[in-house]
C-alpha cells in the first residue's frame, strides 16, 4: 500500500483552514494542523484521525522552526505546506491605526515568512513538494476601510510571485490562494453586503482540486467574483477609483 501523503497546514482551527483540514484528511491525507487554539485542533482530531494538533503562533520564528522539525521527523516528511494564517480588523481599518497595521503585517505577512523560513531548506533540499501560500483577491488593489488587510495581501501575493521564480529552479511548486468572500468568523466581522459569498467547504474543494492538480500557480475563486476582480486590477487608476468609489456608500464609516 502507498505511503500517505503529508499537508501541513496553519490556520487550520477555523473557517478556511479547518474545512481544508477535515478535506484533505477525508481524502486519506495525514494531516499536520496548526494555529493558537489546542483545543480546537484536538476537536478536529476527534473528527478525523488522520489529522494531527500542531499547536503553533506563527509569529514565534523559533517555534516556527520547532514545530516544522517536529512534524517532518513524528510525520515522515511533508509534501505540500499551506500557509493559512491570518487576521483582519475591519473596526479599526476605518481609522488609521498604526499598531494594528503593525499587528495584521506581523501575523499576515511576516508569520506566512516565518512559515516558509522552517521549511525552506527542507523543500531546497529534497527538490519537490509544494509551498503554498493564502493570500486574497484583497491583494489585487487597494480597498476601502481594509489598508493594512490589503497591504499584507499584496505583500504576500508579491512575494508568492518571487518564490515561484526561486523554486521553480529546485523543482518545488509554489501555489497562490486567492479567495474571494468566504464565510468565515473573519468576514462575520464585516458589516457590507459580500458579493458572492460561499462557504467554508466551496473554498475547501476549490483549494483540494488546486492543490493536488499537476501545476499551476494561482487557485482563485469564485470565479465570477475573481475575475471581476481582476478586470478591476487592469483598469486605469482615475477609472479604478471611480467605481470602487461608487462601493464605498455601502460601507457605514
Ligand atoms: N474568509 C474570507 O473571505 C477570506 C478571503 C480571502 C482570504 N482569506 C484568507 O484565508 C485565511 C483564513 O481565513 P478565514 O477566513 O478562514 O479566517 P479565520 O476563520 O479567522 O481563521 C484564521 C486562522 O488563523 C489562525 N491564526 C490567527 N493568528 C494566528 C497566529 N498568530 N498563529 C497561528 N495561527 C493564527 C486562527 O487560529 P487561532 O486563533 O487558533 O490561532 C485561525 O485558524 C486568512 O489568511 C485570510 O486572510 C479569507
Amino acid at each position: 500500500m502507498a505511503e500517505k501523503k503529508v499537508i501541513w497546514i496553519t490556520g487550520a482551527s477555523s473557517g478556511i483552514g479547518k474545512a481544508l483540514a477535515l478535506k484533505f484528511a477525508e481524502n486519506d491525507w495525514i494531516v499536520a494542523a496548526s494555529a493558537r487554539r489546542e483545543n480546537l485542533l484536538k476537536e478536529l482530531q476527534n473528527i478525523n484521525h488522520n489529522i494531527y494538533p500542531y499547536p503553533l503562533d506563527v509569529t514565534d520564528i523559533e517555534e516556527c522552526k520547532l514545530t516544522a522539525k517536529n512534524i517532518i521527523n513524528k510525520l515522515n516528511g511533508i509534501d505540500i505546506c499551506v500557509f493559512g494564517t491570518g487576521m483582519h480588523d475591519p473596526k479599526s481599518e476605518k481609522r488609521f491605526n498604526l499598531d494594528k497595521i503593525k499587528e495584521i503585517m506581523e501575523v499576515n505577512y511576516f508569520g506566512t515568512m516565518n512559515s516558509i523560513n522552517s521549511i525552506y531548506d527542507y523543500f531546497s533540499e529534497k527538490k519537490n513538494g509544494q509551498i503554498s501560500i493564502v493570500s486574497s483577491v484583497a491583494g489585487y488593489r487597494g480597498l476601502p476601510a481594509a489598508g493594512a488587510y490589503c497591504a499584507s495581501k499584496a505583500a504576500l501575493t508579491s512575494y508568492a510571485e518571487s518564490l515561484n521564480f526561486d523554486m521553480k529552479m529546485k523543482n518545488v511548486r509554489v501555489s497562490l490562494i486567492s479567495p474571494g468572500f468566504i464565510k468565515t468568523p473573519m468576514t462575520d466581522q464585516n458589516d457590507f453586503p459580500m458579493p458572492m459569498i460561499k462557504s467554508p467547504e466551496f473554498a475547501a474543494n476549490e483549494i483540494y482540486k488546486g492543490l493536488t492538480a499537476k501545476k499551476g500557480f494561482e487557485i482563485h475563486f469564485p470565479k465570477g467574483f475573481t475575475y471581476f476582480l481582476k478586470f478591476l486590477q487592469i483598469l486605469p487608476n482615475g477609472l479604478y477609483f471611480k467605481l470602487v468609489s461608487k462601493g464605498m456608500k455601502k460601507i457605514n464609516y
